[in-house]
């Protein structure tokens, strides 16, 4: 967005600053709405870059889909010129222009606000107004538009920040994370299936945690137990991963050999022909995912909604090369174990549920004194402390600079 909602000398968010690392996380960082509303102005609207969709999904000129980051609905869009990302309030009295989740719009006249009639290309110039005649003949339409948000491009993932001055993509999610992108997301065959969406009932920033807690993958679920892990060493030498928050861990497992299932084969990876299965799985600080496990290609964007509910979005590719005996494979994995209606996530959400409930009665938040530091073991929680750190940063307007811990 050109136009700053942060204005200048606004007061250090209602979140204490990091007094160190294993610093207890406050309860009201949870639950509160002060907290809530200033996240969405400081991280959503902030420095930050979001994933808002891939390639894929928009096949042709006038491609459109509907999305949101943090609270700001926006409209993501392909032109002739390349993609655009929109806010979807209408230049003249705020109406949403664009319903629905996803279409493909008129080449010239893409979009029309049902208010009064004001007439938007795909890019979100104005191209008319209802009842023109009621205007001045020299009424200047080229000053009104959509309000714009910048947007980047890596391998074919679309990412869009709402801030006024964003670092570069590049330097935001440094190198290791870039050919990551572009190895698993920028192939020219991959093809949008769709998304799978489910409402946790969870702190946005607790669906986060989870992923930077490799700890939990053994604990609480069952199929990564199954699978065996290799090994998992998030990247925390990379200096954009640690200065911006990010997390990037890649690992192999097992495909286990004998398993007491019905369907032990939801554990094969169908791409892959040595018995092992590969997993990456990146969050992009704040909130948004991107992940290749077993044979699911997947991003992931975490909407909140309020304090104590966050959309989870899936949204999932194959390739155009797949057999159909392969893309159902995908699909099922997909469905029933990797997305958020399935196995891995049916376990996070219970667990993640239980620390909201709990948050919600307590005065004293998360005391992180169990959480010892075991470098290099799965154990350790230093991850969590680096996102925990660039959210505070983020949230008292302190430089993004290297975390010392
Ligand atoms: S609010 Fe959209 S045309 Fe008036
Ligand atoms: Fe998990």
């Amino acid at each position: 967005m050109r136009t700053s909602t942060r204005s200048a000398g606004t007061t250090a968010a209602p979140v204490p600053a990091c007094q160190s690392a294993r610093a207890p996380l406050e309860a009201e960082l949870f639950t509160s709405p002060e907290v809530h509303a200033a996240e969405m102005e400081r991280v959503f609207k902030g420095p930050t870059w979001h994933i808002v969709g891939h390639v894929a999904e928009f096949p042709q000129d006038g491609s459109y889909k509907t999305h949101r980051i943090g609270d700001v609905p926006i409209i993501v869009s392909r032109s002739d010129d390349g993609f655009h990302v929109m806010v979807n309030a209408c230049a003249h009295r705020g109406a949403q222009v664009v319903r629905g989740s996803r279409g493909v719009a008129k080449a010239k006249a893409a979009f029309t606000c049902i208010y009064h009639q004001w007439i938007y290309d795909a890019k979100g110039c104005v191209l008319g107004v209802g009842r023109r005649q009621g205007y001045a003949d020299d009424f200047p339409l080229q000053k009104y538009g959509l309000q714009k948000a910048s947007v980047e491009i890596v391998g074919g993932l679309i990412f869009a920040s709402l801030g006024t001055a964003p670092p570069p993509i590049r330097e935001y999610l440094g190198k290791r994370i870039c050919d990551t992108i572009e190895r698993i997301y920028g192939a020219p065959d991959l093809k949008y299936v769709g998304v799978q969406r489910a409402i946790f009932p969870c702190n946005w920033k607790l669906y986060v945690e989870n992923i930077y807690d490799s700890y939990h993958a053994v604990t609480l679920h069952k199929g990564f137990r199954l699978m065996s892990i290799r090994k998992a060493a998030p990247q925390l030498e990379d200096v954009s991963i640690v200065r911006y928050g990010h997390y990037l861990t890649e690992y192999e497992a097992d495909v286990p050999g004998k398993v007491d299932l019905d369907n032990p084969e939801i554990f094969e990876a169908r791409s892959r022909h040595d018995g092992l299965s590969s997993h990456v799985i990146c969050n992009i600080f704040p909130a948004a995912q991107f992940s290749e496990q077993l044979d699911v290609v997947a991003y992931r964007a975490d909407v909140p909604i309020g304090p104590d509910a966050t959309e989870i979005q899936f949204h999932v590719l194959v390739r155009d090369s797949d057999t159909d005996e392969l893309r159902a494979h995908r699909m099922w994995q997909a469905s029933n174990f990797l997305g958020p209606q399935g196995l891995i996530n049916l376990e996070d959400a219970a667990a993640l549920a239980r620390v909201q409930v709990s948050m919600q009665g307590r005065a004293g938040g998360m005391d992180s004194s169990g959480a010892l530091r075991f470098p290099e073991r799965r154990v350790d929680e230093k991850a969590i402390d680096s996102f925990y750190g660039a959210y505070r940063r983020m949230m008292q307007d302190e430089p993004m600079q290297e975390s010392t811990q």
